[in-house]
This record gives structure tokens, C-alpha cells and sequence, in this order.
């Protein structure tokens, strides 16, 4: 097989760099926070993954210091909340780099909801929501040791909400919850539905 290889420290060669259309898609992380202003804050990380079941832990990597990452830093707290396809374009409008005293959710025309566990709010259009408490705040490192200017925030899962909608018989319906993946590229995003299910159990 013929292949492009490249180091990354030496460029790709590539119109695009291809690393996060390759690792993808990717769910989102949309994290919402609170200052310590009491400014509430909302932000898209699709650097973002779930890292362990017993307890639930998610986590998101602030690639520079974010204002995320200084709410999570000051209060210990953030929410994750889902997002869709009808969510999409408010998603993508609270990436905007805009100063910490402005409040994304009103900028995204989206609804505070108080969260139960955390102070931080959560997207009341969202049909699902974590709310988490920080568990480490990782500065990244390269292989030689020298630091990265990127944290990997990492936070266990205390409250989860689930829209009842989306419970069929009990069991959380990945496909009409309508999630959307980013890709890559400027602008790539990709949805799920019943098609792309497909199942394969374990060996035992
Ligand atoms: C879909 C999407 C995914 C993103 N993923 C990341 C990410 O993983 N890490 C990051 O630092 N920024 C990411 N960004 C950019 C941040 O959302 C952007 O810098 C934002 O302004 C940060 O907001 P904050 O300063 O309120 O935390 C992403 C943007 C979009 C639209």
C-alpha cells in the first residue's frame, strides 16, 4: 500500500492537515461554565471524549488558555451538553472568540437552565446534559517534555439529564437524539441515524 508519511513537526504536505478528519468525527464537547462573575460561559470542544464508565468521566482539551478553562480552574464545575442537529448553527455560534463578560447563551439565543448538582447552567434546548465536577487539569507535553500550551481538562459525571423522549423502552435512541460529529477541515460536520448502526457483539 502506498502511503503519505509525514512527521508532524516537519509539516503535513497537505492542503488541509488531515489529523482531526482522520480522528473523527468527533462528538462535541458543548461545555457551558460559570465565572466566577456569575457570567455563565458556552463553548464548543471537539476535542472531547468520555474516558471511563464507574464513575462516568468525560474530558475536553482547552487548546490555549480559554475562558472555559479559567471558569473550570476558578470553580471546579462545568456542564456538557449535547448537541444537535437543530442546535447546530447555535453551537457553532458560541465559538465566537468574544470577552469574558459576554454570555454566549444569550448570543446563541439559548435558555440558562439552573443544573441541579453544579452551579454552572445548562442548555435547556439540549436534550442532554452532564453536569460535572473537575477531577485533574492535565497540561499537555510533548514526547521530549516540553510543555504544550493545552490543557485537558478531565471532570466525573454527578447529574445526568436524558430529554424521556429519547428513552425507548428505557434505552437511550443514539440515532434520533440527531448528535452531530465534527470532522474536518473548516467547516465538516457529520450526523448519525438508524443507517449507520450497525451491531457486532464481543467474542466470548
Ligand atoms: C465544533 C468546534 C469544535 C471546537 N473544538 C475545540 C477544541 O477541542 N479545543 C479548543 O481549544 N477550541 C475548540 N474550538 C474553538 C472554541 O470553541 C473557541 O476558541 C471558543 O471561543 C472558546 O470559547 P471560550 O473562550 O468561551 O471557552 C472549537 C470550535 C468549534 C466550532
Amino acid at each position: 500500500m502506498s502511503t503519505h508519511f509525514y512527521e508532524p513537526r516537519n509539516g503535513h504536505g497537505l492542503p488541509h492537515d488531515p489529523f482531526n478528519a482522520i480522528v473523527g468525527p468527533r462528538p462535541i464537547g458543548w461545555i457551558s461554565s460559570l465565572g466566577s462573575n456569575g457570567i455563565p460561559n458556552l463553548a464548543p470542544y471537539s476535542f472531547f471524549n468520555a474516558f471511563n464508565y464507574v464513575p462516568p468521566i468525560v474530558g475536553f482539551a482547552s487548546i490555549g488558555a480559554k475562558d472555559t478553562l479559567r471558569n473550570v480552574q476558578e470553580t471546579g464545575e462545568f456542564v456538557w451538553n449535547l448537541a444537535t442537529q437543530s442546535l447546530a448553527e447555535a453551537m457553532n455560534s458560541t465559538c465566537a472568540a468574544v470577552p469574558p463578560e459576554t454570555d454566549e447563551f444569550a448570543l446563541a439565543g439559548l435558555t440558562p437552565q439552573a443544573s441541579r448538582l453544579v452551579k454552572a447552567p445548562r442548555v435547556a434546548e439540549s436534550p442532554v446534559a452532564f453536569e460535572c465536577r473537575v477531577t485533574q487539569v492535565v497540561q499537555l507535553q510533548r514526547a521530549n517534555g516540553d510543555t504544550v500550551p493545552t490543557w485537558l481538562v478531565l471532570g466525573e459525571v454527578v447529574g445526568i439529564h436524558i430529554a424521556n423522549a429519547l428513552l425507548r423502552d428505557g434505552i437511550y435512541d443514539t440515532a434520533a437524539a440527531g448528535h452531530i460529529l465534527r470532522g474536518g477541515g473548516p467547516a465538516d460536520y457529520f450526523t448519525i441515524g438508524a443507517e449507520q448502526l450497525f451491531r457486532m457483539h464481543r467474542p466470548r
